[in-house]
C-alpha cells in the first residue's frame, strides 16, 4: 500500500520492535506506533491500535516472537505470554493461527520463532494479493459495490481481503464505485475504508449503516463484498456486527453477497457459526464518539442519553445459506465446498 507516495505495510518488525500504523488516529493523523515488548503488543491489539483479522494475526505472531526473544529461554515466560496474547481478542481466527505457528516454531529456537512470524506476515500479504486477482473476475465494468467495515489493507498486512478485488478491478481500468457502510460503533468504514479508497483514488461514498437495504431496493448495489474474522467449516461467516442484516437484505433483493478471506481465516475445528466466540466490547464505544476538535486534537463526546447503558457485540454470524461464494487465495468456493479444501 502507498501512503502519500511511500510504501507501507500495516505491521512489520524491526529488531524486537513491532511497528504498526496507529489505526485509532486515522484518518485524522498518520502515525507509526512502536511496540517494544510483547505486553505492549498485547495492549496494541486489545485497544485496536491494530485491528482487522490478518493484521491482528500478523501482530500476534510478532508478539509471540517478541516473547521468545524476551524469555531468556524460560518456558514459563513463553507459556504466560501465549495466554496473554490469545486473551487480547477472541473472534479473529488469524490471531490463534499465528500464535500457534510461532509458538511451535519457537520450540526449535528463538530464531525460528522470528522467521515464522515474518513468514506469516508475508503469506498474509501474498494471500490478499491473490484474493484481489481472483475476485477481480467477479466485478463487471461499471459495478457498484457495497462493503461493510474495513477489510482493506489496514485490516491485513497489505492489499486487504474484501477491498483487494476492488483495487484490482480499479487498477485494471474498470469503473467501480464503492458504497462504504460507516460501521457503527467504531466507524471502521467511515474512517478507514473511506481513507483507503481515497488513497487509491477509488470513487466512493460513505453511507449510514441503515441505508444499505434502501439502496439495494433502488437497484443501486450490484454486489456486496465483505471480509471475515472467522469462517466455520460449514461456511458460516463471522464478520463485523451489521454484516448479517446486509446479507439478509442482499438475499431478499437477489444481490450477490461475497465474502473474501484468506484460507488462514477458516477455522476447520469450528463446526458451525454457533461455535464462534463473539467479542463483547465496552459500552463506551456505543455511547461516545471521537473526532478532532477545532485545534485538531482527538476528543471524545457523549452522543447518547446520559445514564443509559449500551450493549456492544462486535461481530455477528451470517449463515452459509446467505453467502453466494467465498473468495480465498486458493480459489472461489461455495460455502458448502469449504470442507473439501481442508489441507
Ligand atoms: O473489530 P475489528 O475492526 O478488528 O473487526 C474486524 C474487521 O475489520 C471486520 O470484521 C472485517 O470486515 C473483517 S477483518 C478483515
Amino acid at each position: 500500500m502507498k501512503v502519500e507516495g511511500k510504501d507501507y505495510r500495516t505491521v512489520w518488525m524491526e529488531g524486537n520492535t513491532v511497528c504498526l500504523i496507529e489505526q485509532n488516529l486515522l484518518p485524522f493523523e498518520f502515525k507509526i506506533f512502536r511496540s517494544e515488548n510483547y505486553q505492549q503488543t498485547c495492549m496494541v491489539i486489545s485497544t485496536m491500535i491494530v485491528r482487522g483479522a490478518g493484521a491482528i494475526g500478523a501482530t500476534a505472531g510478532y508478539a509471540m516472537a517478541q516473547a521468545f526473544v524476551e524469555s531468556g529461554n524460560d518456558p514459563e515466560y513463553v507459556e504466560n505470554a501465549r495466554k496473554e496474547i490469545e486473551n487480547t481478542r477472541p473472534t479473529a481466527q488469524n490471531l490463534f493461527y499465528a500464535v500457534e505457528r510461532v509458538y511451535r516454531a519457537g520450540k526449535a529456537s528463538i530464531e525460528h520463532a522470528i522467521i515464522e512470524a515474518q513468514k506469516i506476515a508475508d503469506e498474509d500479504a501474498d494471500a490478499c494479493k491473490k484474493i484481489g486477482e481472483l475476485g477481480n473476475d467477479l466485478i463487471k465494468d461499471g459495478a457498484n459495490i457495497e462493503t461493510h467495515c474495513n477489510a482493506g489493507w489496514l485490516a491485513f498486512v497489505d492489499y486487504g481481503s474484501a477491498l483487494s478485488p476492488v483495487y484490482a478491478a480499479h487498477r485494471s481500468g474498470k469503473q467501480v464505485f464503492v458504497y462504504a457502510d460507516e460501521t457503527r460503533p467504531r466507524g471502521q468504514g467511515a474512517r478507514l475504508t473511506a481513507w483507503e479508497l481515497k488513497n487509491e483514488n477509488v470513487p466512493h461514498v460513505i453511507i449510514p449503516d441503515n441505508a444499505g437495504a434502501h439502496l439495494m431496493s433502488q437497484g443501486k448495489i450490484d454486489l456486496m463484498i465483505v471480509g471475515s474474522d472467522r469462517i466455520a467449516a460449514n461456511g458460516d461467516v463471522a464478520n463485523k456486527i451489521g454484516t448479517l442484516e446486509k446479507a439478509i437484505a442482499a438475499k431478499y433483493y437477489d444481490i450477490p453477497f461475497y465474502v473474501a478471506a484468506p484460507i488462514s481465516t477458516i477455522d476447520f475445528d469450528c463446526a458451525s457459526g454457533k461455535d464462534i466466540p463473539i467479542e463483547q466490547r465496552h459500552e463506551d464505544e456505543v455511547l461516545y464518539q471521537s473526532g478532532p476538535n477545532t485545534k485538531g486534537k482527538l476528543e471524545q463526546v457523549l452522543i447518547s442519553s446520559p445514564g443509559s447503558e449500551a450493549v456492544n457485540p462486535a461481530f455477528d454470524v451470517t449463515p452459509a445459506e446467505l453467502v453466494t461464494a467465498i473468495i480465498t487465495d486458493k480459489g472461489i468456493f461455495k460455502p458448502q465446498e469449504l470442507a473439501t479444501i481442508k489441507s
